[in-house]
């Protein structure tokens, strides 16, 4: 479907841009006046796939993170995170509550499920060595006139 307006990002996968991405999100998203809550979700999901990016994709490493968000009608949003990082070789397993690959660094294995419970719906794609996308989508309900 095409979208009604469109945004890119790209930025250095430090932790100090975490942030800085879920709130350039939040502000894009903005134009279609979501409740506190919609956006609340949306920065929290956001928040979740770019920490993925930067401490499972490039992991000791520092790489660039992509995000695009596009408006479709009816107040659709799609934002899709991506990176050029290491993959996931098997995205179902990751994809469970509780699974994580660095316990050691007391991550608890949640980003997944915290994204799937706040989007209407989440997709990931990976390519081992060539990197990850998550696809999130929620609908923002438009308020009353
Ligand atoms: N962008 C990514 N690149 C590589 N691996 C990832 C990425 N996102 C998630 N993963 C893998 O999926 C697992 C589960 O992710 P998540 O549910 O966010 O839990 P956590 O980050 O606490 O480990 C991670 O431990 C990691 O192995
Ligand atoms: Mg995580």
């Amino acid at each position: 479907m095409k979208a009604i307006n469109s945004m890119k990002l790209q930025f250095e996968g430090r932790s100090v841009n975490e942030s800085f991405s879920r709130t350039a999100v939040a502000a894009f998203v903005a134009q279609l006046d979501p409740t506190i809550e919609e956006i609340s979700d949306i920065k929290t999901a956001v928040s979740e796939a770019v920490t993925n990016c930067i401490v499972h994709a490039y992991r000791h490493k520092l790489g660039v993170v992509y995000i695009t968000a596009n408006i479709l009608p009816d107040s659709h949003v799609v934002i899709k995170i991506r990176d050029k990082g290491c993959g996931i070789p098997d995205i179902p397993k990751a994809m469970e509550p509780m699974y994580t690959s660095a316990p050691e660094e007391e991550r608890a294995g949640l980003g997944f499920a915290v994204m799937q419970s706040l989007m209407d719906k989440v997709k990931v794609t990976s390519k081992e060595g060539k990197g990850t996308t998550v696809v999130l989508e929620r609908s923002i309900r438009c308020k009353e006139a």
